[in-house]
């Protein structure tokens, strides 16, 4: 399917960075709390989206090498971070070479774009990861979890400059899945373009997710926000799982 297509790329973009902003963040904190800087190897973005958080941790000087499902993402990355290296293949199929950090932002690991994905694809990127990163390395990421989407069918509506979205999220909570439907209105020279996408996301159990980063060799932190910047709410989890230095 052609997901994250022009006009969700480009309100995501304007209207959804902050996310990948506060996770940056939270990235070069947690780098130079563990003595890690540019020198250690490169970072690696598994969905990296449209390269907010890449063009933060290339202008921190770290080499950045971005990997995205959606073309018009990567096109948009391409143009934020030029310094950086971005492809558009899935992250299930992404290199992931020696690196101080991996991250996959923004729910990357939940979105069913991709038929291998699931908890299994995201247990062996867990454990392709750990082997890649440095001692005192680190894969950042957030997952949507049971709860995302309940009590009730949530329809939300955003607005920017030039745009507007609307989300309908609904729940099943016995497939542990979540669907959402966007529809994106963008003003165009030829007038207002409507355009439709569904999000199909598998949601992961917390207490699983915990054990299957212990698995792989991680010490996990959960983590409350990204940098104060964005707030982890019911159903939306961050995670730091760093290597530790004696693996
Ligand atoms: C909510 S956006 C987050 C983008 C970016 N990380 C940020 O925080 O701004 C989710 C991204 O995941 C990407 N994505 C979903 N499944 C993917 C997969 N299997 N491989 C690579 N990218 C994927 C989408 O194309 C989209 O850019």
């Amino acid at each position: 399917m052609n997901a994250y297509a022009e006009d969700l790329s480009h309100i995501h973009d304007d209207g959804f960075g902050m996310i990948a902003r506060g996770a940056a963040a939270t990235l070069l904190d947690a780098l130079a709390a563990a003595g890690l800087g540019p020198a250690d190897g490169p970072i690696v973005e598994l969905a990296c989206g449209s390269g907010i958080s890449s063009r933060i941790l290339a202008d921190a000087g770290y080499a950045v090498r971005g990997f995205d499902l959606s073309p018009a993402m990567i096109a948009l990355a391409h143009e934020r971070a030029p310094g950086a290296g971005f492809e558009a293949i899935s992250l299930y199929d992404a290199p992931i070479e020696s690196s101080v950090a991996v991250t996959a932002i923004g729910e990357a690991f939940n979105y069913l774009f991709d038929e291998r994905a699931g908890f299994d694809a995201m247990n062996a990127v867990f454990t392709r990861a750990f082997e890649a990163l440095v001692p005192g390395g680190m894969l950042l990421f957030d997952v949507a979890q049971p709860g995302r989407g309940l009590p009730r069918a949530e329809h939300t509506v955003w607005t920017g400059d030039g745009w507007r979205v609307s989300s309908e999220t609904i729940e099943a909570p016995a497939r542990r899945r979540l669907s959402r439907r966007i529809v994106s209105h963008r003003e165009t020279s030829d007038g207002e373009r409507r355009t439709e996408e569904i999000h199909e996301l598998e949601l992961y159990d917390p207490e699983e997710l915990h054990s299957a980063l212990c698995h792989a060799g991680f010490s996990v932190k959960a983590l409350a926000t990204y940098a104060g910047e964005y707030h982890f709410s019911a159903g939306h989890g961050g995670y730091l799982a760093m290597r530790p230095r004696t693996a």
